[in-house]
This record gives structure tokens, C-alpha cells and sequence, in this order.
């Protein structure tokens, strides 16, 4: 009995050891589920600098200026004329050329002169009309300071008026000129606004 036990154990080691060293077979059970993966590595260094860009659109252009060295130094003065279209009535006259306004007293767009620096001023307009009647006031704050009327058939006629005023600062001054006509097409006027100051 011993006899048989010990011939079987002794073939069972046998085939065993020939299982695992000749034939490679693995005795173990089949492998576990992997691990958790490992953390990640460290952040790369920085790329490269990207090219230059494109060169961007021109800007656009800055206000008009004005003379500086003028504005300081020198009197307020204007000179601005009206021609080759009537002006609408009960309005300020704006002007088609400026002959002189280095101050910029007198605003051009709107035909107001505003006084800057308080003083006695000189204004005055000479008128020249045809195929027309006028009636052209100067106006200091709303009021009416003078009044001129003039009436033009086949002959050019003439008006004008002056006039010496003290301003503060902030008044305004323009012309404003009722145009009557029976012949639109032959009407004509040219105005002359001028001012300057005298005395501050
Ligand atoms: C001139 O008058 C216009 C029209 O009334 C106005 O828009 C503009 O601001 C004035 N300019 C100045 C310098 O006051
Ligand atoms: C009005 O003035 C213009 C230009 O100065 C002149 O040619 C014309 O003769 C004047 N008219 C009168 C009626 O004096």
C-alpha cells in the first residue's frame, strides 16, 4: 500500500516538473486586473514666438487745427462773404467764404460770432443787390441793434451798416437778411460781415 502511494506521488511530481520545465506550462492561476495608472509627467516648455502680424489700416484723420500762435497774440477779427446763393430768411447768415478768421470767433458753420475776451468790438456789413429787395439786420443776443432796408431793380444797389459795441464774454453776434424777389433766377446778393475788437 505504501509502495503504490509513494510510485504515484513520485509520477505526479514528475509531470509536474516536466509541465513546468519542458512543456512551459504555467502552474499558477490567470493574471489579476492591472493597476491604476501612474500620474501624468510634468508640463512641456513653451513653443516658439509666432511671426509678425500684418501691418494694420491707417487711422483716421484728427480735428482742424487752428493757428495757436495767432489765437494768443493777436485782436479778434473777421472777415466772411456771402455769395452765388440767397440767404433763408430770419436765420443767421452762414457764409460760403471766410477771408479772415485766425481767432475762429466767428463759428463758420453756424455764422455766430461769440466774444471770447469782453472788450468794445466794431462790426459791420456792406451789401450789394440785384433784382432783389433786402432788409438786413445785425443782432447782438437775440436783439435786433440795426436795421437796414434796400431795393434793387436794373441798377446794383448798395447798404451797409457799422456799428461799436461793448461785449462780455459769451455774447453773440450775427446778421440775419430777409430776401424778397419777383425774379429767382436774376437775384443776386453778396454780403461782407466783418468785426474786430477795438479795445479789451
Ligand atoms: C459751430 O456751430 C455748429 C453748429 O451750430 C456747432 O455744431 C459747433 O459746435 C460750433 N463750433 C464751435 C467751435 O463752437
Ligand atoms: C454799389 O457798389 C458797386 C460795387 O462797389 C458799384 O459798382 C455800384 O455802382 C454801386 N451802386 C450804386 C447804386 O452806387
Amino acid at each position: 500500500m505504501s509502495k503504490l502511494v509513494f510510485k504515484e506521488d513520485v509520477w505526479r511530481l514528475a509531470i509536474s516538473v516536466l509541465l513546468v520545465n519542458v512543456l512551459n506550462v504555467d502552474c499558477y492561476g490567470p493574471p489579476g486586473p492591472p493597476g491604476y495608472p501612474g500620474v501624468p509627467g510634468l508640463m512641456g516648455p513653451p513653443g516658439f514666438q509666432g511671426p509678425t502680424g500684418i501691418v494694420g489700416i491707417p487711422g483716421h484723420p484728427g480735428p482742424k487745427g487752428y493757428n495757436v500762435k495767432c489765437r494768443c497774440k493777436e485782436r479778434s477779427a473777421f472777415t466772411v462773404k456771402l455769395s452765388g446763393r440767397l440767404p433763408p430768411p430770419s436765420k443767421p447768415v452762414v457764409f460760403t467764404e471766410v477771408l479772415y478768421n485766425d481767432q475762429m470767433d466767428l463759428n463758420e458753420t453756424s455764422g455766430i460770432f461769440n466774444c471770447r475776451k469782453p472788450g468794445n468790438y466794431h462790426f459791420s456789413f456792406d451789401v450789394e443787390l440785384h433784382h432783389c429787395k433786402v432788409k438786413i439786420g445785425l443782432m447782438k443776443n437775440q436783439a435786433q441793434v440795426i436795421e437796414k432796408r434796400q431795393l434793387s431793380k436794373e441798377e446794383y444797389e448798395n447798404v451797409s451798416g457799422a456799428m461799436i459795441m461793448p461785449l462780455r464774454q459769451g455774447d453773440k453776434v450775427w446778421l440775419e437778411a430777409d430776401v424778397e424777389t419777383e425774379e429767382p433766377n436774376q437775384a443776386e446778393i453778396i454780403i461782407y460781415f466783418s468785426g474786430f475788437l477795438i479795445t479789451s
